[in-house]
């Protein structure tokens, strides 16, 4: 039974059975019913959200648990107690997951070890968002068979985005190659990132890529003003316009994690176009979730032979 802290320190095989695991949710909904039946989850949500929060909760929900929502401005953190001692708290009442979002780097690697419940990582500061990246890959993986070999550009703020940081760990252990492209004032802060990836001019990583990932400026995690542009100047510069989308390659996608501003990093008109796997990515969400609550809770059959 295991905690999902990000995709950084998991192995290849184990985020190929959660993405074989996802798709067998899809393919077969009945197979999910009632597991975590009795079983109670909670979603502490320190940041605004709307994609990853509802969809742990309808996969706590298609997997039969309880769910208990924490709302930080009704809490007892007003008071002053810290988060160890909430979740600590929370664990005390029988609860054996906690799904987590916050803006503090490292806050999960300091909880893991002195607490039993399971952590699951729903988007940790500019650190790491893996279970985004994990339901990109899997519509990556049903959109060309397997991800060894693909080339995904990820385009845009990298130095402030978690998903490009999860993305860039997992496609890398599958065999994917990274392109990165965006304002040199957003390239990635973390080396590993700079020296693994290949960095183009936009319209050269639009051309190359088969999967173009396009990201939203996190103006939230910016220390400093940053670039000092219009929407506009970003979009003519940086965006994916509908003229530089001709340039991708026959079969190419779009995917962005969302939430997307239009017509700043992607042209209006390209978010629901033929090329797009956007709502996919979405709907991918709900069963990674679950493949990933259940391999939290339900230990497996070589763990039950330990
Ligand atoms: N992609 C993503 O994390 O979206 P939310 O912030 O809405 O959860």
């Amino acid at each position: 039974m295991t905690s999902l802290i990000g995709l950084k320190n998991l192995e290849a095989l184990e985020i190929e059975q959660i993405l074989t695991r996802a798709q067998e949710f899809i393919n077969e909904p009945l197979s999910s019913i009632d597991i975590l039946k009795n079983r109670f989850v909670v979603n502490l949500f320190f940041e605004n959200s709307t994609r990853t929060r509802f969809s742990f909760e309808v996969a706590e929900k298609r997997l039969g648990a309880h769910v208990l929502n924490f709302q930080e401005s009704s809490s007892s953190t007003q008071k002053g107690e810290t988060i160890y001692d909430t979740i600590k708290t929370i664990e005390s009442m029988g609860v054996e997951a906690a799904v987590i979002r916050h803006s503090q780097n490292g806050l999960l690697e300091d909880l893991q070890g002195r607490l039993q419940v399971k952590l699951i990582n729903a988007g940790i500061g500019n650190e790491e968002h893996p279970t985004q990246a994990l339901l990109d890959m899997l519509t990556m993986k049903q959109e060309f068979g397997k991800i060894a070999g693909l080339k995904v550009a990820i385009i845009g703020d990298l130095k402030h985005s978690r998903v490009a940081s999860s993305n860039f760990y997992g496609l890398k252990k599958l065999g994917a190659e990274v392109i990165l492209s965006g304002p040199d004032a957003y390239k990635p802060y973390d080396p590993e990132l700079r020296e693994g990836s290949t960095w183009l001019p936009i319209e050269d990583a639009i051309g190359e890529a088969d999967v173009v990932m396009m990201l939203r400026i996190q103006h939230e995690r910016h220390q400093d003003r940053g670039l000092d542009i219009s929407q506009n100047e970003y979009h003519n510069l940086y965006g994916l316009t509908e003229k530089r989308a001709k340039f991708m390659k026959k079969g190419a996608i779009i995917m962005h994690p969302a939430p997307f501003n239009r017509d700043v990093e992607i042209a209006s008109c390209l978010i629901e176009s033929p090329k797009s796997r956007i709502f996919k990515q979405v709907s991918n969400g709900v069963a990674v979730r679950m493949a990933v609550l259940e391999k939290a809770l339900i230990p497996s059959k070589k763990e039950m032979l330990i």
